[in-house]
């Protein structure tokens, strides 16, 4: 985090809202995903703008899969369109993608066009875009504990050598830092099994505003709310 301009360096969202905003119009909640497209361009760009390194997006979580399959499909569709139709934007702003979560559950399709964009932006220095696909966190860190397991096991680590540090860098998200500030959108107060062990320092905020209503003007706000907060960590201030 740069201090000095308070600036979070790392900062995550929880996208919620896009089923009540298309009730609230009389439409399907797929067209409310579809709408929840334009606010991941301008949270970007105002990432961006304001010099923010890392941005999370929480797109599909793994409880996900049990809502209908027609929504279920739409949303793998509207992935495969995205990272299709946005690829030369993100290039151009220097945007590199990366993902985590389980991605072997997905359909070959989804999982290629996962790829393709992750070796496109492979170069982007601007910004990092971390995709949440399948994710959530007790299904990482059960992965991250069978890893270390199996180092265990082999004999490579000694059980009294497994550190925080061990652990975090068995998670998906080992080559970045935790998030500064994590947003979630509609007013919904949890984290949903999003980034559980990342997030122990982490300042939250929770807009009321819908995911599809989601502005750069929205996304400012937050860094204004993050730049009011005081972080502690623990400690006692000027100690
Ligand atoms: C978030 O919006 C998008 C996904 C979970 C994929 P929702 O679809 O959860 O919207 P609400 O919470 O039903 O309004
Ligand atoms: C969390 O939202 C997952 C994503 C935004 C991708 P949900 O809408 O699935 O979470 P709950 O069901 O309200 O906790
Ligand atoms: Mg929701």
């Amino acid at each position: 985090m740069s201090e000095q301009k308070r600036i979070p360096q790392h900062v995550a969202i929880i996208m919620d809202g896009n089923g009540r905003w298309a009730e609230l119009r009389g439409k399907e909640r797929c067209e409310g995903h579809a709408a929840g497209v334009e606010p991941v361009r301008a949270s970007l760009r105002a990432a961006v703008r304001h010099g923010v390194k890392f941005l999370t997006l929480y797109a599909f979580s793994t409880e996900n899969w049990g809502r209908p399959a027609a929504e279920v499909d739409a949303l793998m569709e509207l992935f495969c369109q995205c990272v299709v139709n946005e690829a030369p934007e993100l290039i151009r702003q220097g945007v590199r993608v990366c993902m985590i979560g389980e991605r072997s559950r997905f359909s070959e399709k989804v999982q290629k066009a996962l790829s393709e964009i992750e070796r496109q932006t492979a170069s982007g220095e601007t910004l990092t875009l971390i995709l949440a696909l399948n994710y959530s966190s007790r299904s990482e860190i059960t992965r991250a504990v069978q890893r270390i397991a199996h180092r265990v096991a082999t004999g490579e680590l000694a059980p009294e050598q497994i550190c925080e540090e061990t652990l975090s860098q068995a998670l998906d998200t080992a080559p970045w830092p935790d998030p500064d500030l994590i947003v979630r959108t509609s007013g919904e107060q949890r984290l949903s099994n999003f980034l559980l062990w990342q997030a122990s320092y982490a300042e939250l905020w929770f807009p009321e505003v819908l995911w599809p209503d989601f502005t750069e003007k929205e996304f400012d706000r937050a860094i204004e709310e993050y730049a009011r907060r005081d972080r502690r960590f623990g400690l006692v201030k000027g100690k």
